[in-house]
C-alpha cells in the first residue's frame, strides 16, 4: 500500500448501519501513512461518535457548515482543497440522493459540491434500496458526473436481507484507494487519441448526411485514458459531451477532416476508432443550396475515406496498439469479426446499435471483444464501465 504514504484523504462518513465499518477504514489509513480529515454528516453522528472517530484520526472531526472557527477559513471550500482525494464511506442511498441533486444541505454536501477533486463513493444500504429505481437514475447521474465506485458487494446487509448493497470491507476499500493513486501513472508517457462522434458529410451548405452516434462512449474512453496518466487528444465530430478534463480536444466535420486530425496525432502509443465515420459521400457537393424543385431525387454517393485504414495501414503513422469499434444491427459477431481481420486491428470492441438496445445515445453499451486469439462477451454495462474495463486492459497490455 505504498501509494498511501502521505496522500491527504478526506473521509465523509454517511448516516448507514455500515459506519462501524469506517471506524476500522481510518485505523487501516492512518497505519499505512495516510493524512486524515472527516466529515460526520448529521445523520453519521448518530451511528458512531465524534469521540470515537477525532481519537482514530487524531484530528477534530468536522460536522458543523456553520462553524465559526472553521468557516474563518472557508472550511466547506479548504478541506477538498486540501486533500488529495475524498472518500465517502458509508455513501447512503439518500447521501447519493443529494449528490445527484447537487444539494449542499449541510457540511458534507456542500463540501462534495465545491470540491475539485477525485470522489470515491463506497455505497451501503438495503438491496432493495440499491435496486430501487430512483437510486439507479441518482447512481447513474454521479456517475456520469465522474464519481469513482468502490462496491457495493452482494451479501448479507445488516438489516438480515441478502443481496447488493453490502458495503466494502475496510481492507478492499484501502485496496481500492491504493490502486486508485497507482493508475494514475500507469499508461504515463503513453501517447493516445480516440476518434468519437458521428462524422457529417455536407449535401450542399444547409444539409449533410449523418448518423445517430452521440459520442458518449468515446468521450468516456478519452477521460478514462486521461485518467490513467496517458497523454490524450479526444477527435471528436458533432457531438453534445463535454471535453473531459485533462484531454486536448480536435473538433472535425467530415471523415477527411478526421483523418487529418488523426495524422497529425500519429504515431500514437494507442489509437481507438470510436467514431461513427459516414461511410459514403456525395459524389458532386453543390456550393448553393439546391432548391426543393431543384434536384433529381437521386443523390450520387461515393465512398469515404477510412480513417482506420488510413492510419492502420500506413507503417509509419500505425499506433502500437490499434483498437476499432464495430456497429452493428445484424450479424454482429460475424460482421465485426470480418472488420477485425479486414483492418488488421489489435482488438475491435463490436456493439450492437439496433434500435431496441438503446446504444446510440444511450448510456449503457454491450460489448463482443476481440483481440488477435479470440473473442469475450461484456455484459451490459454503463459506458464509462466499458470505458473503464477496456483502459484497464490496455494498462495491463502496456505492462
Ligand atoms: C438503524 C438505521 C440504519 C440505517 N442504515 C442505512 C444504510 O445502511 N444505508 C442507507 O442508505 N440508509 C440507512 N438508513 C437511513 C439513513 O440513516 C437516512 O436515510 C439518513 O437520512 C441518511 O443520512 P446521510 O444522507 O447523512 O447519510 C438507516 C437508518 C437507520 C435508523
Amino acid at each position: 500500500m505504498q501509494e498511501l504514504k502521505n496522500k491527504k484523504i478526506l473521509l465523509i462518513i454517511g448516516g448507514g448501519i455500515a459506519a462501524y465499518k469506517s471506524l476500522e477504514l481510518i485505523r487501516s489509513l492512518k497505519k499505512y501513512g495516510s493524512q486524515l480529515e472527516v466529515i460526520l454528516t448529521s445523520s453519521g453522528r448518530k451511528f458512531v461518535t465524534e469521540l470515537s472517530v477525532s481519537q482514530l484520526a487524531e484530528r477534530e472531526v468536522h460536522t458543523d457548515l456553520f462553524d465559526l472557527k472553521s468557516e474563518l477559513k472557508m472550511g466547506h471550500i479548504n478541506l477538498s482543497r486540501n486533500a488529495d482525494i475524498i472518500v465517502v464511506a458509508p455513501a447512503t442511498a439518500n447521501l447519493i440522493s443529494r449528490l445527484a441533486h447537487g444539494m449542499a444541505d449541510e457540511l458534507a454536501t456542500a463540501t462534495l459540491l465545491a470540491s475539485n477533486k477525485p470522489i470515491i463513493i463506497v455505497p451501503a444500504m438495503n438491496p432493495q434500496m440499491w435496486n430501487n429505481p430512483a437510486t439507479q437514475k441518482n447512481l447513474m447521474s454521479i456517475k456520469k458526473f465522474g464519481y469513482h465506485f468502490c462496491g457495493p458487494e452482494i451479501g448479507e446487509t445488516a438489516c438480515g436481507e441478502n443481496g447488493m448493497g453490502r458495503m466494502e470491507e475496510p481492507s478492499s476499500i484501502v485496496h481500492y484507494i491504493n490502486e486508485y493513486f497507482s493508475k494514475k501513472n500507469k499508461l504515463k508517457n503513453k501517447k493516445a487519441f480516440v476518434t468519437a462522434g458521428p462524422t457529417i458529410e455536407p449535401i450542399d451548405p444547409v444539409r449533410y448526411i449523418s448518423n445517430n452516434s452521440s459520442g458518449k462512449q468515446g468521450y468516456a474512453i478519452a477521460s478514462a485514458l486521461s485518467k490513467y496518466g496517458a497523454n490524450t487528444t479526444l477527435i471528436s465530430g458533432p457531438s453534445f459531451e463535454k471535453a473531459p478534463e485533462g484531454v486536448e480536444l480536435i473538433k472535425v466535420k467530415t471523415a477527411m477532416e478526421m483523418l487529418d486530425a488523426v495524422k497529425s496525432c500519429s504515431p500514437a502509443d494507442i489509437g481507438i476508432f470510436a467514431a461513427a465515420v459516414v461511410d459514403w459521400k456525395i459524389k458532386e457537393y453543390k456550393d448553393h443550396k439546391i432548391k426543393k424543385n431543384g434536384y433529381d431525387r437521386m443523390l450520387e454517393l461515393i465512398e469515404n475515406v477510412s480513417v482506420i485504414q488510413g492510419v492502420v495501414k500506413n507503417n509509419s503513422l500505425k499506433p502500437e496498439l490499434s483498437i476499432g469499434f464495430a456497429a452493428e444491427t445484424e450479424n454482429i459477431y460475424e460482421n465485426a469479426k470480418e472488420k477485425h481481420s479486414k483492418n488488421d486491428l489489435d482488438w475491435l470492441l463490436a456493439n450492437d446499435v439496433s434500435e431496441d438496445q438503446d446504444v446510440f445515445n444511450g448510456d449503457y453499451n454491450s460489448i463482443v471483444f476481440f483481440d488477435r486469439s479470440g473473442s469475450e462477451t461484456w455484459q451490459r454495462m454503463p459506458k464509462v464501465d466499458v470505458a473503464e474495463k477496456l483502459v484497464n486492459k490496455i494498462s495491463e497490455y502496456f505492462q
